[in-house]
């Protein structure tokens, strides 16, 4: 079977168990220990699908969740947790796994659930991702009109909102309806790379200006010239490199390192953050004459639970889109997981909803996307949509706090209530009250 998998968990107990079972099963599993090597590895080798601890030293497994599927989207990702909380199961699909399981794990349930996406992979063709905009929001069209008179101008863009909102796809959008479009558009994400590397990285070097830069090398400010250069999460730029931003939006004009020339900065600057900059500015973390000159055009996009009525065609655009990528006919989704989904407040917004969607084409057994398929912490939901009130919220902490003490115990009683300074018969009354 030539389906890699790779466990990730800082528990090497919990990784030679798991790979011994799935190799048993015909599965190629191979597992690391350390998650700050897990990115190097998935570059060299291939990797089909990791089972990923969430709580790990070095990098958490939310973090590395992330970092893998900006790196590589088609990556299929099943987290497994003793804190499987609601909380934290939401927060894993938000960043695109496919399910977050309770340790210990139960085996059946997830190698069913690892069949059924190998088999989609199988299936899966590359569909190249649609980049058109979907909304019925009045607010959002009006916000194209301005992306719209935007790109006919030269004027710095700056696009807010919150994790998953689009930002980018309206930098995407806005660079290909300007006279630019045919120019470099070139992407930086300030967050990830270091201070010292990111003046060069922007304005280039010349030969010799540090120990290793042997060559002249061009900045992304000359690769972007007559196009447009978009500045991701500029609001994690150090305060320094904003300086230097600064200058070079008020000049028009920028150095290589180590350079004496003055160089013209012909491109576009579009920039974006989830960051609130007026509270960054307020903090003393961003500079305010920085966050005037970059937002001559700002752009904020609202999160998605302020704009409910784009829910379900967004929802109905992803299904398309995974059910032609999958060779799935599901193509429908049923009246009550519709409801789930107007009800959900979608905290990772446009990207949680897709990779909602996703995980739902891969597990329709049928046509339509039904209730019974989707994850358990979705549907519990307080799908009524009334609003949850505090002994609703009480006895659902209490519920994942049991949970967590019986799956570090696993499964014994006696020692769960010990853990939990209880008696044993509190325990069943409370294990009983929440279903358990
Ligand atoms: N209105 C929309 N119509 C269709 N797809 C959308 C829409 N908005 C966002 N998407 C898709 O949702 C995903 C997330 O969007 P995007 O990456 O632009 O968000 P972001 O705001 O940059 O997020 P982050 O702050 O986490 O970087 C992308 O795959 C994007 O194509
Ligand atoms: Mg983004």
């Amino acid at each position: 079977m030539d389906f890699n998998i790779l466990v990730v968990d800082d528990e090497v107990e919990v990784c030679r168990s798991l790979c011994e079972i799935l190799v048993s099963r015909g599965y190629r599993a191979r597992y690391e220990s350390e998650s700050a090597k897990v990115m190097d590895r998935a570059e060299c080798e291939r990797v089909d699908l990791l089972i990923m601890d969430l709580r790990m030293p070095e990098i958490g497994g939310i973090d590395l969740l992330r970092r893998l599927r900006a790196r590589w989207p088609g990556i299929s990702v099943i987290m497994i947790s003793g804190y499987a909380t609601v909380e934290n199961a939401v927060r894993a699909m938000k960043y695109g796994a496919l399910n977050l399981y309770t340790k210990p794990v139960k085996i059946p349930l997830l190698i069913q659930e690892i069949e059924q996406v190998r088999k989609s992979m199988e299936a899966k063709k590359p569909v190249e991702d649609d980049e058109s905009f979907v909304t019925v929001d009045p607010f959002i069209r009006s916000i194209l009109d301005t992306v719209e008179t935007a790109a006919a101008t030269n004027a710095t863009v700056l696009i807010t909102g919150e994790s998953g909102t689009g930002k980018e796809l309206i930098a995407n959008t806005l660079h290909a309806k300007s006279k630019r479009r045919e120019k470099p558009f070139i992407k930086i994400n300030c967050a990830s790379i270091p201070e010292t590397l990111m003046e060069s990285e922007l304005f280039g070097h010349e030969a010799g200006s540090y120990t290793d830069a042997r060559e002249q090398k061009k900045g992304l400010f000359e690769l972007a010239s007559g196009g447009s250069l978009f500045l991701d999460e500029i609001g994690d730029m150090s305060l320094g490199m904003q300086a230097k931003m600064l200058r070079v939006l008020q000049d028009g004009k920028f150095m290589r390192v180590g350079g004496s020339k003055l160089l013209a900065a012909d491109c576009r600057i579009i920039a974006a953050t989830n960051r609130k900059l007026e509270e960054a500015i307020g903090e003393g973390t961003f500079r305010e004459d920085l966050y005037y000159r970059l937002s001559v055009i700002n752009i904020r996009l609202p999160p998605l639970r302020q704009r409910p009525n784009d829910i379900i065609p967004l929802a109905e655009h992803f299904l398309k889109h995974f059910a032609a990528a999958y060779d799935k006919s599901a193509a429908k989704l049923a009246d009550d997981v519709q409801e789930i989904l107007r009800n959900h407040s979608w905290p990772g917004n446009i990207r949680e909803l897709k990779n909602f969607m996703e995980r739902a084409v891969i597990f329709a057994p049928g046509d339509t996307v039904e209730r019974a398929t989707i994850p358990e912490q979705y549907r519990g939901m307080n799908p009524s949509g009334a609003p949850e009130n505090l002994h609703d919220r009480i006895d659902g902490a209490a519920r994942d706090i049991i949970r967590e003490a019986l799956s570090r115990t696993n499964g014994v009683k006696g020692d769960a209530a010990r853990l939990l300074n209880i008696d044993r018969k509190t325990l069943y009354n409370r294990m009983k009250k929440s279903g358990l």
